[in-house]
């Protein structure tokens, strides 16, 4: 039984992790202002930048110090760079993600970030994937808060996020986040699809599949009757999302920058539609 559960749980985190390495992030915005000096960003309305997601950075950049006029940096500007400078480094793209429970209890945990892309007024909505199923759904529902921190090793900073939390499902109306999810679970790793069909998470082995309201003790994988091998149909072909499949996506109002390298942190707060204001603090 034990052996059992950590294998089950190998084959979870790899598939997670598997997906993780095909991610490409980033699309570039335009600079947002310190405070004093508050810009304005209004992207282009998310349409045409779905099929920019996937794109890399047109250059990568070497340095992590802000090499631009103070006025000029934006945490996007400083996130590009340490992506950048540590697009090799395996589990890079690893974040931690804090929800709150109903009764206010604080849930962290490991998700893989998927990279970036404008949407509405936001220039960079932050996206996720997720088993409709697992707990931190309900608690997204009841609260949308949350902060995710990005530690980068190599360049010794952290990121702190916070911000909405949303969820799109099959039953989301609006067609450019409806596409997002769509296009993102063609791009999966067949690994990590194929999780989606697996049995409910977070429930004991050998137990009745309470969401799916299974009768069967059937509860691991390999007892799933009709499972879509990797995701794919019997002639090769990507099946549709199953209702399990979200997205989930961070709005970020909040920024919280600290490099450990010249003790240099950097507060960004958004204040209204994609105006931002940058506060050097005490580290
Ligand atoms: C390296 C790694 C990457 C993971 N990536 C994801 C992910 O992208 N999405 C996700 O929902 N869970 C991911 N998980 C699993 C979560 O950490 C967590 O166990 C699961 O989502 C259930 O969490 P919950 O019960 O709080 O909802 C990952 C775990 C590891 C170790």
């Amino acid at each position: 039984m034990i052996i059992t559960s950590i294998i089950s749980f190998a084959l979870l985190s790899s598939s997670w992790v598997t997906s993780a390495t095909s991610v490409a992030s980033v699309v570039s915005v335009a600079g947002l202002k310190l405070r004093g000096q508050v810009g304005t960003n209004n992207p282009t309305r998310a349409m045409s930048s779905l099929a920019e997601y996937t794109a890399t950075p047109t250059s990568t950049p070497t340095s992590t110090q802000p090499t631009t006029s103070k006025d000029q940096i934006t945490f996007r500007s400083l996130l590009d760079a340490s992506i950048g400078r540590s697009r090799k480094v395996r589990g890079g793209n690893y974040v931690q993600l804090a929800t709150v429970t109903p009764n206010g209890e604080p849930r962290v945990r490991t998700v893989v970030q998927r990279g970036m892309f404008p949407y509405d007024d936001h220039s960079s909505v932050f996206k996720f994937i997720t088993d409709i199923r697992s707990e931190k759904v309900g608690q997204i529902k009841h609260s949308p808060k949350g902060e995710i921190v990005w530690w980068f090793l190599k360049t010794s900073e952290q990121y702190r996020i916070s911000g909405n939390l949303t969820l799109v499902g099959n039953e989301e109306k609006d067609q450019g986040l409806q596409t997002m999810r769509k296009q993102t679970w063609g791009n999966l790793r067949d690994g990590a699809r194929e999780q989606f069909f697996w049995p409910q998470p977070g429930i004991p082995l050998n137990e009745p599949d309470t969401c799916t309201e299974s009768t069967t003790q059937d509860t691991k994988k390999s007892d799933v009757p009709n499972l879509p091998e990797g995701g794919r149909d019997e002639n090769g072909k990507v099946v549709p999302p199953p209702d399990e499949f979200l997205l989930m996506l961070m709005w970020p109002s909040k920024v919280d920058y600290l490099r450990l390298t010249d003790n240099y942190r950097l507060v960004f707060e958004r204040k209204s539609k994609d105006e931002w204001t940058a506060t050097e603090v005490n580290p």
